[in-house]
């Protein structure tokens, strides 16, 4: 009786062990078709796509751990508090001679990527951004109207966790109702969320500050509602839904956690060849190195800083920076690591007369105990919404005198300079906190560049 029990269970996919392996001893293989280095958002999406195709077999490398009970990947409310955590590889972005400080740096250390981390907010970009893409690279697949099409693949529009009606709030023409990550309006409409449409909706259509109805139609000008990555309260990540439960169980997909990798390697016999189906990674900060291969292909998905981090550890970039760390150049490519956009953010916050923020359960233990509990009961209450409620997108005004000195960076008159976060609470030293609002700006179009500093 308790043979055929045990027996019958380890036939049943779903519980056998490992479908998020922890160790490389728990591989069955040591060749796939596919390796993916990155379970992040392009990675993630990449194996869910090709492992469709039961012939080939995919492994997905994450440097993190898993994201399933991780609670503060779940709650929508607690995305802020993710930096410097546990699931955070803690960068730091230096700010050069100007700015003259050092800022946090959030990356998800996760499976998932920063899709794990990050506060939700979900939004497109404009027509024009999109059409210079397709300008830049000379490649029309990147244009607006072409990728509507994968736009469409990646969303699925859900109602809001308290299933308010959300009629007026968005345009539904632009969204799909049928993809993979869940897309959402906020439940439960703070007093000042409301405050800001209305004030919008006041000003007039002639006004910088006028409603929009959808800020992912292509045009985004103006003030209007949120959309947020999240599905009944909790996050909607790339591995809630590309690696999600019904596709986790699928044979030919393997994801192994913990897994940094260290380099790629060079697989090619003829001088000269660049193929690269080795990888190399570690579970143990390198003291036992493992080596995978992929008799297809090898998908380098690891972020905007760990991909070049693992090309230049790889032999591939600079000569001259490779040289002066002691790598030897596989080819020369001076553009790794070099030419990063970032879009940084300020946190703007203004005292309020309302005495319901999420100021008070930032004082009240109470009372934050009880917000949780009722999320954790029912994926609902302030916890479940993501932060930015209400967004805007703003222009400086044609003339402004630094268009006589600069060209302008954006892409074309209908794509903001100037990004506007609207939050419920916010930062302050004073105590008790107050009640707070925060008007986040974010600089959309900087015309500065990062680039990877390394120390040998
Ligand atoms: C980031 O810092 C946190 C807190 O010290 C730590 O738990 C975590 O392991 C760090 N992340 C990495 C990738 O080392
Ligand atoms: C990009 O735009 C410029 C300026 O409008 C135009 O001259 C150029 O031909 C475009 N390039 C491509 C590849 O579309
Ligand atoms: C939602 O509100 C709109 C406009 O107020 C109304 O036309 C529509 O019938 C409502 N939908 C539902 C499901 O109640
Ligand atoms: C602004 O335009 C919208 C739609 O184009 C219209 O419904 C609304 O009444 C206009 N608002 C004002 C204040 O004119
Ligand atoms: C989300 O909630 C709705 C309504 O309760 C339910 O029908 C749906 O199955 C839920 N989705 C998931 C993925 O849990
Ligand atoms: C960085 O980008 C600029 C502008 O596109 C380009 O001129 C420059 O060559 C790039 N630098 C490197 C190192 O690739
Ligand atoms: C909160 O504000 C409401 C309305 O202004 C007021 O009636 C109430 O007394 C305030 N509560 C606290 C705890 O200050
Ligand atoms: C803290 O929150 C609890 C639970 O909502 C409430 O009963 C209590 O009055 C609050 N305390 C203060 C000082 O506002
Ligand atoms: C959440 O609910 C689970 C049971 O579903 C319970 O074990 C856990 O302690 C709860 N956590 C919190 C923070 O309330
Ligand atoms: C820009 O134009 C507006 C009117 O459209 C005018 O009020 C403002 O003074 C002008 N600003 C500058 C810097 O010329």
């Amino acid at each position: 009786m308790l043979w055929s029990a045990l027996f019958l269970l380890s036939l049943l996919p779903g519980l056998s062990h490992g479908i998020l392996l922890e160790k490389f001893q728990d591989l069955k293989r040591n060749k796939f078709d596919f390796v993916v280095i990155g379970g992040g958002n392009a990675g993630n999406t990449v194996a869910n796509r090709l492992t469709e195709n039961p012939d080939y077999h995919v492994l997905v490398l994450e440097a993190g751990g898993s994201n399933e009970n991780v609670l503060l990947s779940m709650v929508p409310k607690f995305c802020v508090e993710t930096i410097g955590s546990a699931i955070d590889w803690n960068y730091t972005a230096q700010g050069g001679p100007v700015l003259n400080r050092d800022m946090d740096y959030p990356r998800g250390f996760i499976l998932g990527g920063s899709s794990s981390v990050n506060c939700m907010i979900y939004t497109r970009g404009t027509r024009e951004d999109w059409d210079r893409y397709a300008n830049v690279t000379g490649d029309s697949g990147w244009s607006w109207d072409n990728i509507q099409p994968y736009v469409r693949k990646n969303e699925r529009f859900t109602p809001p966790f308290d299933g308010h009606n959300t009629t007026g709030e968005f345009d539904p023409s632009v969204h799909s109702f049928d993809g993979m990550n869940s897309v959402t309006l906020s439940g439960l409409r703070h007093q000042l969320d409301t405050q800001v449409i209305q004030a919008s909706k006041a000003v007039g259509n002639d006004s910088d500050f006028r409603f929009v109805l959808d800020m992912n139609s292509g045009n985004h000008l103006g003030i209007g509602f949120g959309q947020s990555t999240v599905l009944n309260g909790t996050r909607s990540s790339s591995a809630t839904s590309y690696l999600g439960p019904q596709y986790i169980n699928r044979p030919n997909l393997h994801v192994l956690l913990h897994a940094h990798v260290t380099r790629i390697l060079s697989t090619g016999t003829a001088k000269n060849d660049l193929t690269f189906q080795g990888v190399e990674l570690s579970q143990d900060s390198g003291a036992t190195v493992h080596t995978v291969s992929a008799t297809k292909e090898v998908v380098l998905s690891a972020g905007s800083i760990a991909t070049p981090q693992i090309l230049m550890n790889s032999g591939i970039g600079d000569r001259k920076t490779l040289t002066n760390l002691g790598i030897q150049t596989v080819h020369h490519l001076p553009s790794v690591g070099q030419n990063l956009t970032e879009q940084p953010l300020l946190s703007y916050n203004w005292v309020v007369t309302a005495n319901d923020t999420d100021s008070e359960a930032a004082r009240n233990a109470t009372l934050a105990a009880e917000q949780l509990k009722q999320w954790n009961d029912t994926r609902s209450g302030p916890l479940a919404n993501a932060p930015g409620l209400d967004l805007g997108w703003f222009r400086l005004p044609a003339n402004a005198s630094i268009f006589e000195e600069f060209e302008d960076p954006s892409p074309g008159p209908n794509t903001a300079h100037i990004e506007i976060q609207f939050v419920n609470g916010g930062f302050s030293l004073e105590t008790p906190l107050p009640n707070l609002i925060g008007a986040n700006p974010a600089l959309l179009c900087p015309t500065s560049r990062m680039s990877h500093s390394f120390s040998s």
